[in-house]
């Protein structure tokens, strides 16, 4: 087993990543990916919970997330991807830790309460739907991560899963209620209590310059887009700027972008003030101005994934995925095995054959 701290995280395969993703948490993943035993889970049963009439999107998605993490620079010869479907350590963990979650805690969850809200479901939900929240919990745990980088939108579901980790810890490892978090294992306890990280950007607005962006809500860039739909998707985004040299508000969308995608602070701060004065300076060139930085991101990235295009590629990509399998299984069967065994459920090894 590495000696490195571990990282959990992953992504629903309902459509393919975009910027939001990037600076939320993609980015991150990258940046920690040698320091770091890294589990990236692409959560195919979690998307089954609201589209488990569209099988056939969910198996296309799963495949072209995978060509976007590996696009991102998420190598796979230095960390481990899972398909969570593929793991029976979480489905059998998701029922033990549904057992130490009250049912109203669930409900309560900012974060499943507005995607209620956002998809219209009213009462027309799953029983399958609000179990997710529990099986994130499940899909963490089960690595024993440290860390888990998200978007800001799933702090939400990680405060339930430290929850859920310290409960174990307590109940069954007879961990002391007045250990410190970072003390759990030292104390004996199974689960470490696994720290959120969100990225340098925490919530990047759409290119509608109104909504979080959001592959439903149309007004995302994704990391496929070309240059040309870069520029005329920011070219559309709205600042109710008439003139050059009308003073801009300098935290409005577009400069949200602007501190996003330009990586060069003395650039950054040279255009702030020029906005602000309205000293000559049009939002159509600042736009041009972001989507090349933007284009400049993306450049390495379709590099990287050309390996993997079409049917060839998604052949390379089951093959990496079958292999992978097999390291998350070992990782997962062992936290099993340890988390029956303090629940007194020992009663037999099992070993799983994947093939
Ligand atoms: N719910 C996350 C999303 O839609 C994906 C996810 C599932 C996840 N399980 C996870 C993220 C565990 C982090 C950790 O973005």
């Amino acid at each position: 087993m590495s000696e490195k701290p571990r990282i959990l995280t992953g992504d629903t395969p309902t459509g393919q990543l975009h910027l939001g993703h990037w600076v939320g948490s993609l980015e991150n993943r990258v940046a920690l990916i040698d320091d770091y035993e890294c589990f990236f889970l692409i959560a195919n049963m979690h998307a089954f919970t609201t589209r488990a009439d569209q099988p056939e999107g969910i198996r296309r998605s799963t495949l072209d997330i995978v060509k976007d993490w590996i696009a991102c620079g998420m190598d796979p010869e230095k960390s481990t991807f899972v398909v969570q479907t593929e793991i029976p350590g979480i489905a059998e963990l998701t029922w033990y830790l549904a057992m130490l979650l009250p049912f109203n805690r669930v409900m309560r969850n900012p974060t499943l309460k507005s995607e209620l809200e956002d998809k219209g479901l009213g009462d027309n939900y799953s029983f399958g739907f609000p179990m997710y929240s529990v099986g994130q919990c499940a899909d963490i745990l089960v690595f024993r991560p440290e860390l888990v980088p998200v978007g800001e939108d799933q702090l939400a579901h990680i405060e339930p899963c430290r929850e859920v980790a310290r409960r174990f810890n307590q109940l069954y490892c007879k961990v002391d209620p007045h250990t410190e978090d970072d003390e759990y294992v030292k104390a004996g306890g199974l689960f470490p209590i696994p720290e959120g990280k969100v990225g340098r950007v925490a919530r990047l607005i759409g290119t509608d310059g109104k909504h979080k962006m959001s592959k439903s809500l149309n007004n995302a860039i994704f990391l496929t887009d070309t240059f040309k739909q870069i520029k005329k998707k920011l070219g559309g985004l709205y600042t109710g700027r008439q003139t050059m040299d009308e003073p801009g508000d300098i935290n409005n969308a577009l400069f949200q972008y602007v501190r996003a995608f330009i990586r060069d602070e003395e650039r950054v701060k040279e255009l702030e003030e020029a906005y602000s004065k309205g000293d000559n300076i049009g939002d159509g060139h600042i736009k041009v101005e972001v989507a090349e930085h933007i284009d400049r991101l993306l450049e390495p990235m379709r590099a990287r994934r050309a390996p993997y295009e079409g049917e060839q590629g998604d052949a390379k990509v089951l093959e990496i995925l079958r292999e992978h399998t097999r390291k998350a299984n070992a990782a997962a069967e062992e936290t099993l095995q340890l988390a029956k065994e303090a629940m007194g459920l020992d009663f037999g090894k099992r070993s799983l054959l994947f093939e």
